[in-house]
């Protein structure tokens, strides 16, 4: 165990006092040591020559002596390639199961390598005589190159294995999960393994929450997306490429996948970005759509004592005239920390507190902890024992764990009968009132104080009907419980949208909702990996996340707090929130100028809602991000794929926050093309960089030349901003709106704008009228 190691460990002794965290440590190690399956001795084996292959409908199996690979276009251009007999299905992550094969892609032989090759539309697949795969453009430019991959088998346990892949000299990862160190992933080893870090994070604690085997990878010779769909504990180890190495030639960058047991499975996906988001979304399923006032800004706090501190908060914020558009209710609002209950001494009326705060706008949402208090007569620990519904250990009992109310059971969400009980007990928070849920502790998170704070992996789980261990469940184990809530809620409000975000999660979360950051430290570094989590969770397809606004964890200085708010109101989901004890979020007790710098951000995210709402309906129809990186449309650019500090809000804004202590100017890097700084309305040319002007009271936000941006008028009604084309230029932009909330189609309204005669038009797509009152900026530079 290293220090950081250690001192997490520590932090767990601290949170659920000492001697409880030690015994269950101790409990967990015990179990697993006398039931987790024994693996034999173990033997290598590598896929050896090939013996032959057998077409299949969109490629194919070529068989080797000692393996089997099976290669798969799907229609839309993924990849499928299965080793040692492993097929698509079953899966977590695909959304709608397997998508039919690509007739048109064929597997032959390749006269080149003496091997076998299968060419489709946007990838060639060259398999080698001893099990090498390499995937090239259509254009013969090498994007991946997989060595024979290497079991170790070891009935009657499970094979581990292990792939090695190169990349191109120049390629840089995204992706993984959510990485506190990214978003660009430095050479390193980045564990599989949904893990709660104790406290609160920085830069440096790896894994968190949301693991992901998903890889976004960019290089001059195209993106390509790898996924290898296994939920198993793995590492992924990135080493990077150097051009021009020794004498003259590249050394690839290098990346090595491992798992402790589990398919030998992924798939490939290649493209400009917005095309490979596209794809993986249409195979593990589009973004789920947030009703509207999820786009408003929120206010958490861990410690809000009674429903008087509740209408307190909230009449501050009314009575300073700024917006909120929900109040988040933390585990204290709970009988001693149970779900599904409430303390009726401080919280005697939640649907009459729901209704006085829905006079005004403003939302109630409940957290749910996955992790039932074990306590006979607790109704949902009654019923969830007369359904069976917990998670057993390999002898048959129930396992117990840790968590906020102390001794705890947990439903094992990988069991459909599991999943529709659990969702039952959503109609009791509908009735007190909740808008939404917040889904927290679901790695799932049992204190311990020393190994891993979760439950033993020798724990049974359904996998739906299929069996299995917490080593095969425990990365799902968030999935499938946000499946539960999703449902759930479809069901029993099914005239609404339902708004769900979790902490833990899995490749294809984004299809019941969003996540956050979970505990990020209060620090400069702290915001940083805010950002970073956001924009590499937007590239594996969860685009709805934000931080704790001010950080989790401490006090934030005035400065520090203005930086954290400033950015996430640029982000899709933006909360303040904090630990108790860590001091309140509200703007109003950082001083009078950071409540004006305060009041500034939130007024700007109210103007920019309709755009924001806008992304929301693009990401759930295409899986693109909100939030971006700056390669987004130049991923052939290398100065931006390092660029961790800045990002794109949709097409048309780049946002650059201030992420450094006393900083009142920063450089700013640009893409190409014209950007205007919507401040002062200046014009720069990208690429380059530029150094701005940055006071506390505002960051730098550039809107490039030609956007059309719905935006929020005096009245909320919208607006359209128009940023001037370059002369000679045109541009454009989309305005999607629908009722805010429900199932109805939404309008899209399209609109291009050009010069004409001196002046700037805009026209909308099929109309003669534009239908909206116009605004042109930057004409005057
Ligand atoms: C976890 C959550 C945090 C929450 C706390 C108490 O630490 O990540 O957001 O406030 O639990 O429920």
């Amino acid at each position: 165990m290293d220090t950081r190691d250690l001192a997490r460990q520590m932090r767990f002794v601290g949170s659920a006092g000492g001697w409880r965290a030690l015994w269950a440590g101790w409990r967990r190690y015990r179990t697993d040591g006398r039931d987790l399956p024994r693996r034999g001795a173990e033997r290598a084996r590598v896929p050896g020559v090939a013996l032959g292959a057998e077409p299949a409908p969109g490629g194919g199996v070529v068989r080797f002596a000692r393996s089997a690979l099976r290669i798969r276009v799907a229609m839309g251009g993924a990849v499928f390639c299965g080793w040692d007999g492993a097929e698509p299905e079953p899966s977590y992550a695909l959304a709608g199961g397997c998508p039919e094969a690509d007739e048109r892609a064929v597997l032959e032989p390749d006269l080149k390598t003496d091997g076998w090759r299968v060419v489709s539309e946007r990838i060639t697949v060259v398999v080698s005589r001893h099990g090498g795969v390499e995937f090239r453009t259509p254009g013969g430019v090498l994007l991946r190159a997989e060595s024979p991959p290497r079991w170790w088998d070891a009935p009657p346990g499970p094979a581990r294995w292990v792939q090695r892949s190169r990349t191109p000299a120049d390629a840089e990862v995204f992706g993984l999960g959510g990485r506190a160190a990214g978003p660009r992933l430095p050479q390193g080893a980045y564990r599989l393994w949904n893990t709660d870090p104790g406290g609160a994070f920085g830069p440096g604690d790896d894994p968190l929450y949301v693991t992901m085997p998903v890889q976004l990878v960019v290089a001059d010779a195209g993106c390509h997306l790898v996924f290898h769909d296994n939920t198993w504990d793995g590492r992924v180890t990135l080493s990077a490429g150097v051009e021009g190495a020794g004498s003259g030639h590249d050394r690839p960058g290098g990346c090595e996948v491992r798992f402790e047991g589990g398919p030998l499975r992924y798939w490939v996906m290649t493209g400009p970005p917005g095309r490979v988001l596209r794809t993986w979304t249409a195979l593990t399923g589009r973004p789920a759509l947030p009703p509207r006032w999820a786009l408003g800004y929120q206010h958490a706090r861990w410690g809000f004592g009674s429903e008087r501190e509740v209408r307190r908060v909230v009449a501050g914020y009314r009575e300073r005239g700024l917006p909120l558009s929900a109040v988040h209710l933390d585990i204290d609002h709970l009988e001693g920390h149970r779900v599904f209950t409430v303390d009726e001494r401080a919280f005697p009326d939640l649907p009459g507190l729901a209704r006085e705060l829905g006079e005004h706008g403003t939302r109630l949402v409940s957290i749910v902890d996955p992790a039932v208090k074990a306590e006979p007569g607790l109704a949902a620990y009654d019923s969830g024992t007369a359904a069976d519904a917990f998670v057993r250990d390999a002898r048959g009992r129930v396992v117990r764990g840790v968590v906020w109310p102390g001794e705890a059971v947990f439903p094992d969400f990988t069991d459909p009968r599991v999943r529709r009980w659990w969702g039952g007990w959503y109609a009791e928070r509908l009735e007190r009132g909740f808008a939404g849920v917040w889904h927290d502790m679901n790695e799932p998170t049992s204190f311990a104080a020393f190994g891993d704070p979760s439950l033993p992996r020798s724990a049974r789980h359904a996998m739906e009907g299929r069996g299995g261990d917490h080593r095969e469940a425990h990365n799902v184990y968030g999935l499938a419980m946000a499946r539960a809530g999703f449902e759930a809620l479809r069901e029993l409000r099914p005239e609404q949208r339902p708004f769900l975000f979790s902490r833990a999660g899995w490749a294809g979360m984004q299809r019941y909702g969003g996540t956050w950051s979970g505990d990020v430290a209060t620090g400069w570094p702290g915001l940083r990996a805010s950002l970073s989590l956001v924009l590499g969770l937007g590239l594996c397809g969860v685009p709805y996340s934000g931080p704790d606004v001010g950080g989790f964890s401490a006090l934030p200085s005035p400065e520090l707090y203005v930086r954290w708010l400033q950015l996430a109101a640029y982000l899709p989901f933006f909360r303040t929130h904090s630990a108790i004890g860590a001091g309140p979020r509200e703007p109003w007790e950082f001083g009078e100028r950071a409540l004006e710098c305060a009041r500034a951000a939130l007024a700007e995210r109210e103007r920019l809602r309709p755009y924001l709402y806008t992304l929301a309906h693009v990401a759930h129809r295409t899986g693109a991000p909100y939030a971006r990186p700056l390669w987004w449309h130049d991923p052939r650019d290398r100065a931006l794929r390092g660029v961790g500090d800045a990002f794109l809000l949709g097409d048309a804004l780049l946002v650059a926050p201030v992420l450094e202590q006393g900083a009142t100017r920063r450089a700013v890097r640009l893409p190409r093309g014209r950007w205007y700084d919507t401040v002062t309305g200046v014009a720069y040319e990208g690429p380059g960089q530029v150094l701005l002007d940055a006071p506390l009271e505002r960051i730098v936000v550039l809107a490039r030349a030609g956007a059309v941006l719905p935006v929020a008028g005096a009245d909320s009604a919208v607006e359209l901003e128009v940023w001037a084309p370059a002369v000679g230029r045109t541009g454009g932009g989309v305005l999607i709106d629908d009722a805010g909330d429900g199932w109805q189609e939404p309008v899209t309204a399209r609109f291009a704008t050009r010069w004409h005669d001196g002046a700037v038009v805009v026209e909308r797509e099929g109309e003669q009228e534009v239908g909206f009152p116009v605004r042109v900026r930057g004409v005057e530079s």
